[in-house]
């Protein structure tokens, strides 16, 4: 497995791959890498011949001052995971001058699509998503491209820039990974206190009795019943829980409304901001 942290490098090792004829995936991540990222690098060499893992905690998508400084980075542990655990080819790990010469002005607009959950309350960072992934596709020139489903309105994001961009990519969803008590795997758990790692499973717990209610309650009450459960256990605090339908990412007034519905929830548990989904229908 090479690292690499420059451009030209990068280019360099995808560029020899083409030449073999090689089926070029690409797993973008910030790094403080856990076994759901190793499902998605392992999931890419199935599926490819020459895998590229991107690592680079991307400052334009973060909002929070705070959270981008406190996010961690521990790259010496991502690349040795990696080479033990998977056949990734290339580690992509840039520095933020490599990446951002000068500063990113372009500005994507995705409609509705960015206008509800994360960003209604993260502004702008769907904006950074954007910027960061439309750079590494084109670094990387992927014929293949893998996202967790955690992040499920990212993906739909993803999908839909690459469409009103005519990229030739196709968007490999992977399912989310979660620890044995439920609780969906994230970066973001090891910042968390003893007190709130113990109650933090109860999101899922509860995303999951959630679906034994569409028969007597509307998707407002769920949403109601849900909010007031979370918020009755262990100090945690939901920012919001939106029942949307799974394409549009629109809130949906009854179950019949559409064919795929997805139930989208950011808790806080503590100062960790988590994030989860259930599938309601499908
Ligand atoms: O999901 C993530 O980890 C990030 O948003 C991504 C896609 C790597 C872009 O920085």
């Amino acid at each position: 497995m090479k690292i690499v942290s420059t451009i030209a490098e990068l280019k360099a090792a995808t560029a020899e791959a083409r030449k073999q004829n090689k089926i070029v995936g690409l797993v973008p991540t910030m790094g403080a890498l856990h076994k759901g990222h190793l499902s998605l690098v392992n999931k890419a060499c199935s599926e490819c011949q020459f895998v590229v893992v991107s690592i680079f905690v991307n400052p334009t998508q973060f909002n929070n001052p705070e959270d981008l400084r406190t996010y961690p980075r521990t790259l010496e542990a991502d690349t040795r995971l990696l080479a033990d655990n998977t056949n990734a080819d290339v580690v992509f790990a840039p520095t933020v001058e490599e990446v951002y010469p000068e500063p990113d002005t372009r500005q994507f607009s995705f409609g509705p699509l960015a206008e509800v959950m994360e960003g209604k309350y993260r502004p702008g960072h769907f904006n950074g998503v954007a910027q960061i992934v439309s750079k590494l596709f084109m670094f990387v020139e992927p014929d293949k491209a893998f996202f967790g489903e955690k992040d499920f309105q990212q993906l739909a994001i993803i999908r839909q820039m690459v469409k009103d961009l005519a990229m030739n990519i196709e968007i490999i969803p992977c399912p989310i990974v979660r620890e044995d008590d439920g609780l969906a795997v994230s970066s973001r758990n090891t910042l968390l206190t003893d007190e709130f790692r113990a109650v933090a499973p109860f999101i899922q717990e509860t995303l999951r009795k959630s679906v034994e209610k569409m028969s007597t309650m509307t998707p407002q009450e769920t949403i109601e019943w849900v909010c007031r459960k979370i918020n009755n256990y262990g100090n945690l605090e939901v920012e919001y829980y939106s029942i949307v339908d799974g394409l549009t990412l629109q809130d949906i007034e009854s179950w019949d409304d559409t064919d795929y519905v997805v139930g989208c929830i950011t808790v806080y548990a503590g100062k960790v901001r988590l994030i989860d989904n259930i599938t309601y229908k499908y």
